[in-house]
């Protein structure tokens, strides 16, 4: 029997929640940015800005990064930069010829600003406005971009220059950085005592449930609790007591030779079959780090790969503290971490699993924050609960707790021995619970006026128009569109809204609705009316902007990445992938979520050729936009490049943070 109620009743409950929304219906206002030595008061009211009113940019592939005529920016770091005055700053042509790459080329890179630059986050010092610590990510390298290969391919280069993975080692992880903002703008302050490498060498702690589990040890460390380094670290978090949490994400192309782990012994079943449910290489890795470094070589180290896909903790104020891995947050190509203080005073951070047909993710702590007393907030992220999100049919939706149980669902007799196993195999836990799988979910991150949550789903070309089964990810899956993934394919993306109950970030029921369905308005179909969302009814021309339905007002987008929020609580995307015209460029957007102009979406910012847009983080006072433009020159290479940003003609491309201010100052987006 069918309990689902008629779509017309839920879409009039969903529509009257909206109509509540856009009333102005006031909610719990959340902690704003965190400072070193203030903590977040939950109770501040928020700044409220003036609404948008910059003239949009027309979407673009120049090589360059475009704004609005107003505005400017500075480079704050580029990969490279030396951070160290006892560090040179790169030499671009000698990483090119990897016969050139010295010995101390790691050295020298362990001390300079890393590659391809992603979740950026500001920590300004106690009552500044203009100097502070920026923790930001380095992804990845970009192999091509980074060297002439000669015609080798990535394990041939390994090989013939081993150097150059020690170097890859080192471009990655986290750059910690002191800024300040001068007459000239913002720049990194070099040989500051908060400057920080942290590389893919750099010892760290393990905290939580899965601390010194069976499956956390490897024969460099059989206490499972020392793990050496970090990366794919790609969007991030700040906590209220102004810590920094950076992404594990796409661990798995660092390891290779799951075949051979495969032939060599039956009794590892079970770490091949979570290896599987995380799509680690057969074969050679896509960095083929294993080539040189057994840690990276499935057949040598098969519990390796369970040390990453971690949320990791870090001060920004202590250089000297270890990074700590936090695995009650559980483990999954973590795309980032969006801490919230719940009204009862416990933290909620939000959490995306980015790959195709993977979930969402909660973690509630067990304990409050105290905003008095810092240390005491230390090892919060160690114990709570970690849920997964189903989104049902009519609007309505449960977070679903990843608890370990003898009586079931997660037991010995589903393969989970203990809690640390749960946590370890988070996404076979999530499955087997039910949850939604979502076209990659890649940011998930809370608007500090309203409460309301952001998802954003950067596309899935998977996601077929009719019901089907397939493989995919080690598991059995059924791939038609869904309530909450209503286009197949998805192409474009899409925002899903979430209104927890009650304004409970605790709470274990929510209702949601699509906010954007990403495409070209002009160029397609632009739906005004969630009653014509519905599934297996769409296709890549139906658009929808939250409501908003003046098409001339509003610039196509594709590929929704991370997302921000001005002080106004103004919802602000930036973009990693294909645009609705493949000749464009990503790009920054940003709109309204309530009142009439709710959707209105128009582009701020295009970037370099080649380039993902990444960050999204604003200065606390809005006056500054804070912004990754990773992998300039993407499609291109060191023979044969597409983009000299931003050096300009004949430098090769380097990823970089920048800051965009307002000429004259003021408050960005206005
Ligand atoms: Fe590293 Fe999901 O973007
Ligand atoms: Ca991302
Ligand atoms: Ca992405």
């Amino acid at each position: 029997m069918d309990k689902t109620p008629a779509f017309a009743t839920l879409l009039q409950q969903r529509l009257t929640r909206r109509q509540l929304l856009e009333a102005g219906a006031t909610l719990v206002p959340l902690a704003a940015g965190s400072s070193l030595l203030i903590c977040a008061d939950a109770s501040a009211k928020p700044k409220l800005a003036a609404n948008l009113g910059f003239r949009p940019i027309a979407a673009t592939g120049e090589d360059a990064v475009v704004l609005p005529d107003d505005y400017e920016y500075d480079i704050v770091a580029r990969w490279g930069d030396s951070m160290f005055a006892s560090t040179p700053d790169l030499d671009t042509g000698r990483l090119a010829d990897g016969a050139l790459i010295g010995k101390d080329a790691a050295v020298h890179q362990a001390g300079q600003f890393g590659f391809n630059c992603d979740a950026i986050h500001f920590f300004p010092f106690a009552g500044k406005r203009d100097r502070g610590i920026l923790c930001v990510n380095n992804e990845y390298i970009s192999h091509e971009l980074m060297h002439a290969s000669a015609g080798n391919t990535v394990l041939e280069f390994a090989v013939l220059h081993p150097q150059s993975v020690a170097l890859a080692k080192a471009a990655q992880g986290v750059s910690v950085i002191e800024i300040v903002r001068g007459n000239s703008g913002w720049k990194m302050v070099k040989s500051s005592r908060f400057n920080r490498r942290i590389t893919a060498e750099t010892p760290m702690d393990v905290g939580g449930p899965a601390r010194g589990a069976a499956l956390m040890k490897t024969r460099a460390d059989p206490t499972g609790t020392a793990v050496l380094g970090t990366f794919a670290n790609c969007a991030g978090g700040e906590t209220p007591w102004g810590t920094y949490l950076t992404a594990e994400e796409n661990i798995q192309d660092y390891f290779g030779n799951l075949d051979k782990l495969r032939r060599q012994s039956q009794d590892t079943a079970r770490v091949i079959e979570a290896h599987s449910r995380f799509r680690m290489n057969r074969r050679t890795s896509l960095y083929a780090w294993e080539a040189v470094d057994p840690r990276f070589d499935l057949s040598q180290e098969p519990n390796e790969p369970f040390r990453f896909g971690w949320i990791v903790e870090i001060d920004p104020t202590d250089p000297r503290r270890a990074p700590v891995k936090r695995t009650a947050l559980g483990r999954f190509a973590h795309e980032g971490a969006s801490p919230v203080i719940a009204k009862n005073g416990r933290l909620a951070v939000y959490m995306g699993d980015d790959d195709k047909f993977e979930f969402i993710y909660k973690f509630v702590s067990a304990a409050q924050y105290d905003a008095k007393n810092r240390a005491a907030n230390r090892d919060l992220l160690d114990t709570g609960v970690l849920y997964a999100a189903r989104f049902d049919a009519n609007g309505k939706g449960e977070w679903l707790p990843l608890v370990f149980d003898e009586r079931g669902p997660l037991n010995a007799a589903a393969g989970f021995n203990d809690q640390a196993e749960v946590l370890i195999k988070a996404r076979a836990a999530a499955h087997l619970l039910g949850a939604t799988p979502m076209d990659r979910p890649e940011d998930v991150e809370a608007n500090p006026v309203t409460g309301r949550i952001y998802i954003a789903c950067t596309r899935n070309e998977n996601r077929t128009a009719e019901a089907a089964q397939t493989m995919y990810a080690g598991r059995v899956l059924t791939t038609g569109p869904d309530a909450a993934n209503p286009r197949g394919a998805n192409p474009w993306g899409h925002i899903i809204e979430v209104h927890e109950d009650g304004d409970d970030h605790t709470s274990l029921t929510f209702a949601w609705e699509v906010f954007l369905l990403a495409g070209d308005p002009a160029g397609g179909k632009l739906l005004t009316d969630l009653r014509d969302i519905q599934p297996g009814k769409l296709d890549s021309s139906s658009v929808y902007y939250g409501g908003y339905a003046k098409v001339s007002e509003l610039s196509p987008i594709g590929s929704p990445d991370n997302v921000g929020f001005d002080p106004a609580g103004n919802l602000w995307i930036v973009s990693d992938g294909t645009q609705p015209n493949k000749d464009h460029n990503n790009g920054c957007w940003v709109c309204p979520t309530s009142g009439p102009d709710r959707g209105r979406l128009q582009q701020f910012l295009s970037a370099p050729k080649g380039a993902e847009v990444c960050g999204c983080q604003f200065s606390p006072d809005g006056e500054t936009l804070f912004i990754s433009i990773q992998h300039p020159g993407e499609g291109g290479s060191v023979e044969k490049p597409i983009s000299c940003w931003p050096d300009g003609k004949g430098n090769q491309p380097r990823p970089s943070v920048i800051a965009i201010r307002k000429k004259g100052g003021g408050l960005i987006g206005t």
